[in-house]
């Protein structure tokens, strides 16, 4: 496995198939320069932490469109609670209740997983909370994509 980090060489040793495709690692400010505001650039948007080129979608997401304050970052708080308000445009799932988890999780596989490729991954996915490596990181699979390779 490749992370694209200077610090994943100490930090994070991942097994994985060895021919699949290197993980890519955004950080916030990485991501925050697919936000859309650029006619012609990808467009990328994060829930729970992973990473999606959600260009195809510029009618929901492109600048001035009426989802484009969820990219450019982890909105996955907004997605669960179906929300736009600005305190919810983030990756805190802290009390969500059952049926927003639910709903999360409905979004997450249902649209964003079967119609748009992972192109990356945040920290929140790769590490847990106290920095230590996520031993149960696997990348996504979507059989039914072909998965872009940036490398
Ligand atoms: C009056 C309120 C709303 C209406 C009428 C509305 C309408 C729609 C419609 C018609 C679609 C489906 C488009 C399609 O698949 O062709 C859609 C998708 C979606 N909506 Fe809304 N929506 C509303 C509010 C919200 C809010 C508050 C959020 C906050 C997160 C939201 C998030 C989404 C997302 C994430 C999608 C999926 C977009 C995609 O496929 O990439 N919606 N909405």
């Amino acid at each position: 496995m490749v992370l694209c980090t200077s610090f994943a060489d100490d930090l994070v040793h991942l097994t994985q198939e060895p021919d699949s495709p290197p993980v890519r690692l955004f950080t916030e400010d990485e991501l925050r320069r697919y936000d859309g505001s650029e006619d012609g650039q990808p467009i990328y948007m994060a829930i729970k932490g992973v990473v999606f080129d959600v260009t195809e979608g510029k009618e929901f997401y492109g600048k001035a469109a009426p989802y484009n304050s969820l990219v450019g970052r982890d909105s996955t708080r907004a997605v669960a609670k179906m929300s736009l308000d600005p305190a919810d445009l983030t990756a805190d799932t802290a009390g969500l209740t059952a049926d927003q988890l639910r709903s999360l999780e409905g979004v997450f596989e249902g649209t964003y997983k079967t119609k748009y490729p992972v192109v990356g991954y945040t920290a929140a996915r790769l590490l847990n909370p106290d920095g230590s490596p996520n031993k149960h990181f696997k990348p996504e699979r979507q059989p039914q994509l072909r998965t872009r390779d940036e490398f």
